[in-house]
């Protein structure tokens, strides 16, 4: 047997214990969600301050949990933590990266969005664990573009997590290209393991599956009110009639941050083919008033109630609406 194919048999192996690397928005609610299953995890950031209150964090984080939406028929294997401490007993703040990852079967990398970082990061990675089953929680970056840093790409992937974790059980696969398939099958089982649907993206996607669909609604959305065709509560208005939401593509917008919405919405204009897909006027306007949603109290509604949230403004019948 060839040593890769001996190393792919390994990581077909049950993924017991794991490390998670960032200790921030997303990186303290996968290491919750992993304790949360009954597995050991092992926490490090490059910032103490993160680190030292990454625990205090989750515990505050795990009591306040948001409800899962439901849906008649289905059952979500999902549970938040009935044992809180006993969740928390299981994560533990490493003093280093190497301490971390040295007992772990799978490392998730959840640290700032920056190729160069995470380039970095999974360089030192592949010294520190020549065994691991390595993955990328990146929402903008496939791993094909991180996987030339990585020594034996045949264990890695992305695995693209969703905030918040707890009322969005979820997470996309992808490969780098080289990943092994006994890899993407033990990725697989230990999300499920998770309580999280984890469907496979096949190929090379950037945005995987939902977030290149959202973009696009965004997208659309923008520019049915750059073209004057209608305001964004009106949008918003019909979106929700339509699909039974509470809140549509603006109101999501000002969650997110303008801002945030902004910077994504250049790097797909960045490789964009079609000539009409520019910068949205009126999220420039946005911007430029510094009116970045729920962030800053203004976006495209007014915030920390906004409009939609109001008896009669769906049906238009609230006289302040808008
Ligand atoms: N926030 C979301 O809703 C969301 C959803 C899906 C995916 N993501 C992705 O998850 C990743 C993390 O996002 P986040 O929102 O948790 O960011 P965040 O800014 O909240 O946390 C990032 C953490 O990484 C740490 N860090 C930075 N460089 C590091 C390094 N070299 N080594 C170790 N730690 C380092 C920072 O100190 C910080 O604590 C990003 O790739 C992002 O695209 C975010």
């Amino acid at each position: 047997m060839t040593d890769e194919a001996e190393s792919g048999q390994d990581h077909a192996r049950e993924l017991r214990t794991a490390a998670v690397i960032g200790a921030g928005t997303m990186g303290r609610q996968i290491a919750a969600l992993i304790a949360a299953s009954g597995r050991p995890v092992r926490i490090w950031d490059a910032d103490p301050g993160m680190l030292a209150s990454a625990r205090g964090r989750i515990d505050a984080e795990t009591r306040t949990l948001p409800d899962l939406p439901r849906y008649a028929h289905h059952q979500f294997r999902l549970r938040p933590p009935a044992d809180v401490e006993g969740m928390l007993a299981r994560i533990s703040a490493s003093e280093s990266l190497a301490e971390a990852v040295s007992a772990a079967d799978i490392v998730i990398e959840a640290i700032r969005e920056d190729l160069d970082t995470k380039h970095a990061l999974f360089a030192a990675l592949s010294r520190l664990t020549p065994d691991a089953v390595l993955t990328t929680n990146s929402s903008s970056l496939p791993s094909s573009q991180i996987a030339p840093a990585v020594v034996d790409p045949g264990r890695f992937l992305n695995t693209h997590f969703f905030a918040p974790v707890w009322s969005r059980p979820m997470v996309e696969l992808m490969g780098c290209g080289a990943t092994r398939p006994q890899v993407m099958q033990s990725v697989a089982r230990f999300a499920t393991s998770l309580g999280l649907v984890a469907p496979v993206v096949r190929g090379d996607s950037k945005g995987f599956i939902i977030n290149r669909i959202w973009r696009a609604v965004k997208r659309e959305s923008l520019r049915v009110v750059d073209e004057g065709h209608a305001d964004p509560a009106d949008v918003d208005r019909l979106w929700m009639l339509m699909f039974g939401t509470p809140y549509g593509p603006f109101g999501i917008m000002d969650m997110v941050g303008l801002d945030v919405v902004s910077d994504i919405e250049t790097s797909y204009q960045r490789v964009a083919t079609d000539p009409a897909d520019r910068p949205s006027r009126v999220l420039e306007e946005k911007l430029t008033a510094g009116n970045l949603g729920e962030k800053t109290g203004r976006g495209f509604y007014n915030h920390p109630e906004p409009e939609y949230l109001r008896p009669g403004w769906l049906t238009g019948d609230d006289e302040e609406a808008d």
